[in-house]
This record gives structure tokens, C-alpha cells and sequence, in this order.
């Protein structure tokens, strides 16, 4: 078994990324088998498909790494590097790049939903994007990719890459790519915005009252949650009273997710409750969660060269497992090397 996954050290590490994402990387960590193996990266070259700041994200890939470790991402444990620090990924995108089609790049909803109407005017790369995130998992073999349901989709698209590439360029018996399986958590794997029950939360939505980001404060936690959209309806006692409630939905499932609940759980508990009980109560778990890993988190950033050296040695581990690959897919294609 081998896990693969990778988030974008633009901005900050927020609820949604953590409930959807890291939790369950670090599950997988901890429970990993013998033999097995995880590789968590920062998406640093994904990054750049939108206009950014360079200060900005030389500091965001930093931040991310100590964010990741003080979730419990342990690099003792676990392989632990900004992609571009491996340029076995870059490279092995120009490979893929002769076996994605077009079309099912047209077909991302990440791309329709970034360009929007715009399409002429966006990056090479914010279209190519999905070629580079199936490198960076069919690179290193990857059986297992923990992600939340937006990134679904990206998934499957480097399932459909490796497996024309295997019927192009090998043989049945010894495939060059194994095909990854995407790992989304039942519970959280859509977090929603506090302020729109219909859009995610998310590092660039413009209002940061849309989400709880994990280095908040107390204080802001309470407010944020004190001030996030709902209705004027109590709680139901059963799910199907949420249907046309999004946001309620959505603080509802936050809660189940942090207390390892259900929204069924959490209506028994409080079904009949209006918000003025309910968030209060959510406030608080949110608090006791987040305090531990914010600590951590400044802990961690006052001491930048532990960092430096954490990304270091995972880039070390990661090249080491990248190129047997990589020259395979060289080969496969008939690449002279040498
Ligand atoms: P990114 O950086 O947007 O998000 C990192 C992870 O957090 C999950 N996530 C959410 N889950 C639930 N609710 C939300 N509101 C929410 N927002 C984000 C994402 O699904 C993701 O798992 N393209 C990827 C990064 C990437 C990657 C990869 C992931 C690059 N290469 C290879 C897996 C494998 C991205 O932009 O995620």
C-alpha cells in the first residue's frame, strides 16, 4: 500500500482542508501496515497555474509544511517535500502530456470553474493542472490517494492517463503505472463556506469569515461561528429536515465530523435546539480541536531551518523512489537516454 496526496501551500490550512483531507492522512499514517508507505507533499508547482506572489508563496510553503507536521503528518513516519524540490514531477508531466487528451481536460469542472468565461486569458498550466496531479501520484505507484470530493474528479482523470498509457506503451503483465484509488472520508468531504451553504469553503474566497482557518484564535473561532449564516428554524431531530438547509446542514456535519459522529448523532443530541444552544456548543469543540495544532503550528515556524531540513530529507526519500519510474516511462516511449 502506498499513500499519495498533496495540498496547495497557497494561503491558509483551513477546517475544510483538515476534516476532508489531512485527518485522514494522518489516519492512514498511523494505521499504515507494515512494508507500506506515505508521501504527503505541498503542491508548489500547482500554485503557479494562478497569478501569484512569489514572497508569498516561498512563505505559504513553509507555513504549510509546519501546518501539516502540526497536524500530526510525522516525518519520521511519513515522506514529507514540495514538489519542487522532486523535478521528477515536472518531467513526468511532459511524458503524460503525449497520452491526456484534450477533452478530458476540457471536462474539469476545477478548470470551467476557474476560468470561467475567460478561458483565453488563463495560464498553460492552470489547464494542463490535472496532467501535473497525475504525475505527482502515478510517480511513486501510488495505490491510495486521501482526498476530499472536489479532487475526485482529478483522480479519475489520472486513472484514465494511466491506463491508456499501459495499453499504448506496455504490456499487460508488467504495466508501467498502477492504477490509484481516491480515499474520501464519508463524513467531511465537502466542507461548506460559513457564509454560502452552496459554495465550499476555501482558501480564496475573498471573506475570511467564510471559513475557520486552523491558526485562528480562539476568539475568532467563537466569532466566526457565532456570525455564520443559518436559519431562524430550530434544529430537526432527523437528517431529512436539513435538506433544503444548507448551511445548517454544514454546521451540523462539521460537528459530527470533530466529535466522530453522525448527523444523526448530533440531531438526537440537539434536535429541537435553536442556533443560540447549538453554536456555542460547535464554537467549543472547534476550539478544542484547534488549539493543540495551533500551538504547534507557532511552535514549529519559530524554528525555520528544522523545516528546511524536514523538506530536505523527504525530497531525498521521494527522488529516490520517483526515478525508477520515470526512466521506465522514458523507456516505454523510446526515449534515447543513454
Ligand atoms: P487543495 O490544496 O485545494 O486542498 C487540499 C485537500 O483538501 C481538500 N479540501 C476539502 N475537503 C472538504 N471540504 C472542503 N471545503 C475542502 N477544500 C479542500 C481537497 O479535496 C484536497 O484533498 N489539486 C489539489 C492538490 C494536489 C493533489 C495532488 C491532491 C496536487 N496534486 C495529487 C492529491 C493528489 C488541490 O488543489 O487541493
Amino acid at each position: 500500500m502506498r499513500v499519495v496526496s498533496g495540498i496547495q501551500p497557497t494561503g491558509n490550512l483551513h477546517l475544510g482542508n483538515y476534516l476532508g483531507a489531512i485527518r485522514n492522512w494522518v489516519r492512514m499514517q498511523d494505521e499504515m501496515e507494515e512494508g507500506g508507505q506515505c508521501l504527503f507533499f505541498l503542491a508548489d508547482l500547482h500554485a503557479i497555474s494562478m497569478p501569484h506572489e512569489p514572497a508569498e508563496l516561498r512563505k505559504g510553503t513553509l507555513e504549510m509544511a509546519a501546518a501539516l507536521v502540526a497536524c500530526g503528518i510525522d516525518p519520521a513516519k511519513s515522506v514529507v517535500f514540495n514538489q519542487a524540490q522532486v523535478p521528477q514531477h515536472a518531467e513526468l508531466q511532459w511524458l503524460l502530456g503525449g497520452t491526456a487528451r484534450m477533452g478530458w481536460l476540457n471536462r474539469m469542472t476545477q478548470w470551467k470553474d476557474k476560468a470561467g468565461k475567460n478561458r483565453e486569458g488563463q495560464s498553460v498550466a492552470l489547464f494542463t493542472y490535472p496532467v501535473l496531479q497525475a504525475a505527482d501520484v502515478l510517480l511513486y505507484q501510488a495505490t491510495h490517494v486521501p482526498v476530499g470530493e472536489d479532487q475526485k474528479q482529478h483522480l479519475e482523470l489520472a486513472r484514465d492517463i494511466a491506463q491508456k498509457f499501459n495499453n499504448d506503451f506496455a504490456s499487460e503483465e508488467a504495466p508501467v503505472f498502477t492504477l490509484p484509488d481516491p480515499i474520501v472520508p464519508p463524513q467531511a468531504a465537502r466542507i461548506m463556506s460559513l457564509r454560502d451553504g452552496a459554495k465550499k469553503m476555501s482558501k480564496s474566497d475573498p471573506s475570511d469569515m467564510s471559513r475557520i482557518n486552523l491558526a485562528d484564535d480562539a476568539d475568532e473561532v467563537m466569532k466566526k461561528v457565532k456570525k455564520a449564516k443559518t436559519d431562524p428554524e430550530p434544529l430537526p431531530s432527523e437528517e431529512k429536515g436539513l435538506e433544503d438547509r444548507p448551511e445548517a446542514l454544514n454546521l451540523v456535519t462539521i460537528y459530527a465530523a470533530l466529535t466522530d459522529g453522525s448527523v444523526e448523532t448530533v440531531l438526537k443530541d440537539f434536535g429541537g435546539e435553536g442556533f443560540g444552544k447549538f453554536k456555542p456548543a460547535l464554537g467549543e469543540v472547534l476550539v478544542e480541536t484547534l488549539r493543540p495544532i495551533s500551538e504547534r503550528f507557532t511552535g514549529l515556524l519559530e524554528d525555520r531551518e528544522a523545516l528546511d531540513a524536514i523538506l530536505a530529507r523527504g525530497a531525498a526519500q521521494a527522488r529516490e523512489i520517483a526515478v525508477p519510474t520515470l526512466e521506465k516511462t522514458y523507456e516505454a516511449l523510446g526515449l534515447v537516454r543513454g
